[in-house]
């Protein structure tokens, strides 16, 4: 699997603990920035993991800002992206289950980073169920053609 990953400011420093678990997961991963704690707006690091997820380029991402909510309100806009903002383990493996989650959000200024490590584990590690949750993700795909996102 190859992933997509970028943060802002406030997401680096979890980014940087994230990416040898990935390693650790035989994940391949391309690291779109930001890379240090200079202030830089969080839609344009967003925008990248977003359409490389949204295009095919990768298989899914992960975005990291302070609350996790400005990144979760970017993946969103973008078509077939389903972002899931977690905070703690439970929300990451629905988010797979059900939901079938190709982007999973951080907030860095939020939680411990051995719960952000739990949450990439779990989320990496759990698979879409599919049956009824499949139905409701087609209504989604069919309200992003009604919008003409698709
Ligand atoms: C940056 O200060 C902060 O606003 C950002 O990381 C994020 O939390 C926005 O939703």
């Amino acid at each position: 699997m190859k992933i997509a990953i970028g943060c802002d400011h406030a997401g680096v420093a979890m980014k940087n603990e994230i990416i040898p678990v990935l390693d650790g997961l035989k994940i391949e991963w391309e690291d779109f920035g930001t890379k240090d704690e200079e202030s830089v707006d969080y839609p344009d690091f967003g925008e990248k993991v977003s359409s490389a997820v949204s295009t095919g380029k990768v298989d899914r991402g992960i975005l990291i800002c302070g609350t996790g909510i400005g990144m979760s309100i970017v993946a969103n806009k973008f078509p077939g992206v389903r972002a899931a903002l977690c905070q703690e383990d439970y929300s990451a493996k629905m988010s797979r289950l059900h939901n079938n989650a190709n982007m999973l959000v951080l907030p860095g200024r939020v939680i411990e980073i051995g719960t952000a490590i739990d949450i990439v584990k779990t989320w990496f590690t759990t698979d879409f169920e599919g049956g009824r949750h499949q139905k409701r993700l087609d209504k989604i795909t069919a309200i992003e053609k009604k919008l003409k996102l698709k």
